[in-house]
This record gives C-alpha cells, structure tokens and sequence, in this order.
C-alpha cells in the first residue's frame, strides 16, 4: 500500500521539480485542505511560498485567529492576512437569495485574493488545495442540467490568475488528506476540523446577513461543538453545526417576554459529503445542549433540531 510517508516524499519531490527557485502563493481559508496543502509545500520549497488568507468574516468563533497563530506562530510561515469581513459584509446588504449570496462571495473572494497575489510581483505558481471530491461534486450539483448550489472555495480561483497551478493534494480524498495533515505534524485538533463550506456562516444564515446575527450564530455554534465535543462525539460525526433562522417567536426570559430567533441544530454522518445520514442525538444531549443556547445566547429564544438525510435534503441549508 500506497502510506503518506511515501507520498509525502515523492510529493515533495514533485512540487520541487515543478516550482523550481520560482514563488508561489497560496491561498488559506481556515481548513485543514489548504492548511495541508501550505505545509507540505513549505516542507519541499520554504521561504518561496506565501500563503494567502482572504478572512470574509464568516468563519466560526476564533477559527481566523487559530489560523493565523497556527502559520505565523507555530509554523513561521509568511502569511498575508487580510481583514476583508467589511467588504464581505457590505457586498451581501440586503441579499437574501441562497445562490445571489454564494455567487457574490465566491466574485468577491476572487477579487480580494488577486488583489493581495498581485502585490507579490514575481509569483509565479498559484497553490490550492483541491481534493479529489471538490471536482466530482461539481458534477452531483449539476445533475439533470439543475445547479443545486454553486460551490465556492479556495480550490476554485480561476485559471485567468495566469499563474501556474500546484495542487498537491487533487488526487487525495479527505480521510487521506487528514492523514497527511497527520504524518507532517498538524495539531489534531486541527486535523480532525469538521468539513466548512467556502461561503461560511453565510449560508447558515437564511435571509439577510447583519453583524448582530453572524455574532448570535458564531455563539450558539460554538456551544453546540463544546457540548459534541465533551460527549466524545466530535470524531463521529462528518459536519454539526448551528443554523440561525430569520424567524422571530415569543418567549419568556425570568418575568420578562422575549422576542427573539430560532436557532436550528444540524449533525450529519458522511464519508464523502455527497450522501449524509442525521446523527441520532439522545433527547439528553439535544436537551442540554438546547437549555445551554438558549441561557447563553442572547438573541436566541428556541431551538430546533432537524433531521433530513441528503438526499432529499442537502447537509447546509442554503
Ligand atoms: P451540501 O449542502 O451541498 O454540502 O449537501 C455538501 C458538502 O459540501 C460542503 N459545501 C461546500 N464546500 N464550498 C465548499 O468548499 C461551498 O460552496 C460549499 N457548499 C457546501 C458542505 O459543508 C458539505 O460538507
């Protein structure tokens, strides 16, 4: 067999033989794909790689610190932080359309990612951490001639960047590419990161996208991943996350009526992310955790759990 000690090496060889002395960006979105991807090409070339991290905004609580720690702190690799969330933010006023809103983010991430790699003039090679699926699922969405989402991420700048691409990772699945995260030494913690749709937390917001409700949802996800992790349950499930509806219903706070949104839980199992199955909470866990947002989370008045497969229903709502 085929062990990621081995393809780690021959890899590395590759991306060496490729680049060259040539510079390479590479652009970072919070997960572990792009973070594997940056690791093991700093592994072969070193201080030619930069990497790119276009922040939107939309990531979960501390998740944009972490990363930034990670590569600057950790790792001392060159990393170009930008702070784009105003932007981001500003592009999706008043839009409300699930498509409108991934089609803007995906344009808008472009933009933003051309305008930092064009800074570093004399890069050369564009690196991304495309995996094996991230192809193949664009053929799923487009089943039957109907676009069901249009996905974005960072394994999806265009070709017109005019830079060479390395993607040492495209012919890798997820659990491989954990793997390989594994064998060069990424925190588990890290490793182990739940799947994160480019688009982020805007799409686990239906409607129109304010600060104050990113900022709500940021805080009951967060609960809702403590509570799976301290279960033993973070490992077992593919993807759990909270989603804010634009609902408002009563409800009563000490003597006080409150008015204030639904908060939705999801949790899948999957191997691949085509086809998921619901994760079966016990009425305990799914009390507790629902007791815990609910008192903690200002904003949240109810909490609901949802449970459709994919198919018929997709793993995010939007
Ligand atoms: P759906 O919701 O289509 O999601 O059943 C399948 C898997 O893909 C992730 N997902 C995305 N990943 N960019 C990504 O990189 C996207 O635009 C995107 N939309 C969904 C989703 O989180 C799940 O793992």
């Amino acid at each position: 067999a085929w062990s990621m000690a081995q393809f780690r090496e021959a890899e590395v060889a590759r991306i060496r033989e490729q680049v060259g002395d040539g510079r390479v960006v590479c652009g970072l979105s919070g997960g572990v794909d792009s973070a594997v991807a940056a690791l093991l090409i700093h592994e072969a070339i070193g201080e030619q790689l930069t990497c790119i991290f276009v922040d939107h905004g939309l990531l979960r609580q501390d998740e944009a610190t972490q990363v930034v720690d990670l590569f600057r702190g950790a790792y001392n690799i060159p990393l170009v932080h930008v702070d784009a969330g105003e932007r981001f933010l500003r592009a999706l006023e008043g839009v409300s359309d699930p498509e409108a809103k991934r089609k803007i983010i995906g344009r808008l991430f472009v933009e933003v990612f051309e305008e930092e790699s064009e800074k570093l003039e004399d890069a050369e090679f564009l690196a991304q951490g495309t995996l094996y699926p991230d192809a193949s699922r664009a053929c799923r969405r487009g089943r039957a001639s109907v676009t069901i989402k249009s996905h974005h991420n960072v394994g999806g700048l265009p070709e017109t960047m005019k830079l060479k691409l390395v993607e040492p990772l495209r012919a890798l699945f997820k659990d491989e590419v954990r793997a390989l995260g594994r064998e060069l030494g990424l925190p588990e913690a890290f490793v182990g990161r739940h799947p994160f749709p480019g688009p982020g937390l805007a799409i686990r917001i239906p409607g129109e996208i304010t600060p104050e409700k990113l900022d709500i949802l940021r805080k009951a996800d967060a609960i809702y991943l403590e509570e799976i992790r301290k279960a033993g349950l973070y490992d077992t499930i593919w993807q759990a996350f909270a989603v804010l509806l634009p609902v408002r219903t009563v409800g009563v706070m000490g003597d006080a009526r409150t008015y204030d949104f639904v908060c939705a839980l999801r949790a899948v199992t999957s191997t691949d992310g085509m086809t998921a199955d619901y994760y079966d909470f016990s009425h305990d866990f799914l009390g507790h955790a629902a007791r815990r947002i609910i008192n903690e989370v200002r904003g949240i008045n109810r909490v609901s759990t949802t449970s459709p497969p994919s198919p018929p229903g997709t793993i995010e709502w939007e």
